[in-house]
């Protein structure tokens, strides 16, 4: 799939810009502070409602208007076309396919896979957990439609126990979610567990071309005791729940360990092998949404040259083109980024909040 027109009116900077983007390479530059880390916000926007660099709308809509209106035409990988739109004012958002007005932002994003990288994504492997089981949502919500709707699910009996021992609700009152969460709970680990056993391949692959042999291993967690159910976990949590007024076992508390060397990224590999590992993951996650999905996905990286050295670089950028992955890379200087491997790139140049279609 790709994005064939993107439009944007009043995202920060931007008053009004319109891009035709080329399906396979899109290379972006411009001075420090002249719109292209927001031009990458705009198609991360239109995938997830939201922006990699603030939840607070009001910080997005640019200074002076009342709302920000971002659209594109996207070619779905059955080869259809679809208009696509959402406007966002400070309380409230619209969301548009084809013309009609949409209620989830779910339907949005099953149209729009989109891959990022930007200078703080190294806290994939650093960060807290949040991040890594975002990284893996995304993957399970693009392979497997159930995972939605089943994670929904786990979310609201989740809500309600928190609700229940928040109150110091009798023990009953707090238990009677236990059934509802072990079942879910049990959805979101297969499906969970399934994929990253499938993705173990596709990292294989991508930590052999960038990191020369086969170095990085991912252990999944799954938020409880393997040794125990997930009813036995809650039984067994209850007190300490009942003292801190949260649940403290469970799905939303999974994790990804990441290795280098078998030894924990987090804390030994540097900081550029921490982006290269993000790459890594990156890239066996579109591997694979290729391979069982036949659907190819938008990859963005902001700054590409702060990323990676030219060599991973190269063999990064080639990897895409394999992937047949629309690519959007932004840059200060254009001379780091070589796009000879794509005769069909275009390039845009962005100087205060303008874009323009180079050569
Ligand atoms: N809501 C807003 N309204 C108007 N301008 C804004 C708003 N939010 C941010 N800006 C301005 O937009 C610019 C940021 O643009 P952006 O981050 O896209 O630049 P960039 O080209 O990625 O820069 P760098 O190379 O430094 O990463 C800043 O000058 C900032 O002051
Ligand atoms: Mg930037």
């Amino acid at each position: 799939m790709s994005l064939e027109k993107l439009q944007i009116y009043d995202l920060r900077l931007i008053e009004q810009a319109d891009l035709a983007l080329s399906p396979s390479f899109n290379l972006i530059y411009g001075k420090n502070a002249s719109g292209k880390s927001t031009l990458l916000e705009a198609v991360d926007i239109l995938s997830r409602g939201r922006s990699f660099r603030s939840r607070i709308v009001r910080e997005l809509i640019r200074k002076d208007a009342q709302y920000l209106t971002l659209s594109a035409s996207i070619l779905d990988s059955s080869g259809l076309k679809h208009r696509v739109g959402i406007q966002k004012q400070r309380q409230a958002t619209r969301l548009r396919i084809d013309g009609k007005p949409i209620q989830t932002m779910s339907t949005l994003a099953t149209l729009l896979p989109v891959q990022l990288i930007h200078p703080e994504g190294y806290t994939l492997i650093s960060g807290a957990p949040p991040e890594r089981r975002a990284y893996m949502n995304w993957g399970v919500f693009h392979v497997k439609h159930e995972y939605l709707s089943v994670w929904r699910r786990y979310q609201r009996a989740l809500q309600q126990r928190n609700k229940a021992l928040r109150v110091h609700a009798p023990k009953e009152t707090v238990s009677a979610w236990h059934t509802e969460l072990q079942q879910t709970a049990n959805e979101i680990d297969t499906l969970r567990s399934n994929y990253i056993a499938a993705l173990t391949s596709h990292i294989t692959q991508y930590s052999n071309l960038l990191f020369a042999n086969d170095v990085v291993r991912v252990d999944y967690k799954r938020g409880w005791l393997n040794e125990e159910s997930m009813f036995e976990a809650l039984e067994r949590k209850l007190p300490i729940d009942l003292d801190r007024g949260f649940t403290s076992v469970g799905p939303h508390r999974a994790d990804l360990a990441v290795y280098l060397h078998d030894q924990q990224a987090a804390a030994y590999a540097s900081r550029g092998q921490q982006k290269t590992l993000v790459a890594v993951l990156r890239l066996a996650q579109a591997s694979l949404l290729l391979a069982t999905q036949q659907s190819s996905c938008i990859f963005m990286v902001d700054d590409l040259a702060s990323e990676l050295d030219s060599d991973h670089r190269k063999a990064f950028l080639s990897a895409l083109k394999n992937l047949k992955c629309q690519t959007i890379v932004t840059a200060i200087d254009p001379a780091f980024v070589n796009g000879e491997d794509f005769p069909e790139g275009r390039v845009f140049h962005v100087k205060q909040g303008r874009v323009q279609r180079s050569e």
